[in-house]
């Protein structure tokens, strides 16, 4: 990970990554030409979590899939590996260079038909989508994320699954005292919100900077 202390050990992640299957030809190419033009290459999933997201997506059958928090494309077009046929993915994206960097790179991997990326402040671009969706993957601010996960739950397949990233922080969730950047409060606050919420059952799993899944509860 660029940019944030990685939580778990350099040489596990690494062996973790090694044991993913290679990303394809397309996916490499996005990787590379991110690290190459972006000083926060760091934001794209990468390979472990990629596999991650598109084996959620093949394993919970979604063919409704919303991302927030675009970026290059990595993690869309990881996904997109997973939907089987009449699948899509509508990604929400509030930077104008990073939609047109990750149209070309959709464009690019010949997956403009599969996946859409929505120009605009992700709360705004919510309110005009009715889902139902079967996974939603949250990545963008981190300070926005409980409007988000307000916004999409009612939008939410019943069987459906919220993804949320970052949720460990590097560490910074633990300490209350320690860490008062703004992000690691907001995630510590949502963390300790969803584990209390009966809407919902999670699990915070300790991949890479933490991911947590949810689903409705019964
Ligand atoms: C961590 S990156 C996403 C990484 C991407 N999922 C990947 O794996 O390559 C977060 C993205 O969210 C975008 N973002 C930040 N605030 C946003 C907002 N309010 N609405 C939509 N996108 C936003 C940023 O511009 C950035 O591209």
């Amino acid at each position: 990970m660029h940019g944030m202390a990685s939580l778990i050990d350099p040489e596990v992640l690494a062996y973790a990554e090694a044991h993913s299957t290679v990303p394809s030809a397309h996916l490499a190419a996005v990787d590379e030409s991110t690290r190459a033009d972006f000083g926060s290459w760091g934001m794209m999933v990468g390979r472990q979590e990629g596999r991650f997201l598109e084996l959620l997506v093949f394993a919970t059958n979604a063919t409704s899939v919303l991302e927030i928090g675009t970026f290059t494309g990595y993690s869309s077009i990881a996904m997109a590996a997973g939907l089987g046929d009449g699948g899509s993915i509508i990604s929400l994206e509030v930077d104008p260079h990073h939609a047109t960097v990750s149209r070309g790179n959709i464009a690019a991997a010949g997956l403009e038909s599969l996946i859409s990326v929505i120009e605009g402040p992700a709360l705004a671009s919510l309110e005009q989508l009715q889902g139902p969706f079967d996974l939603v993957f949250i990545d963008a601010d981190k300070v926005g994320y409980d409007a988000y996960f307000e916004a999409v739950l009612p939008k939410l397949a019943p069987r459906g699954l919220i993804v949320l990233d970052n949720t460990l922080q590097a560490g910074g969730v633990l300490d209350s005292a320690t860490d008062r950047h703004e992000s690691a409060q907001a995630i510590r606050t949502l963390n300790e919100k969803l584990v209390n919420d009966p809407r919902v059952v999670c699990v915070l799993t300790t991949i890479r900077d933490g991911v947590t899944l949810v689903r409705r509860a019964a």
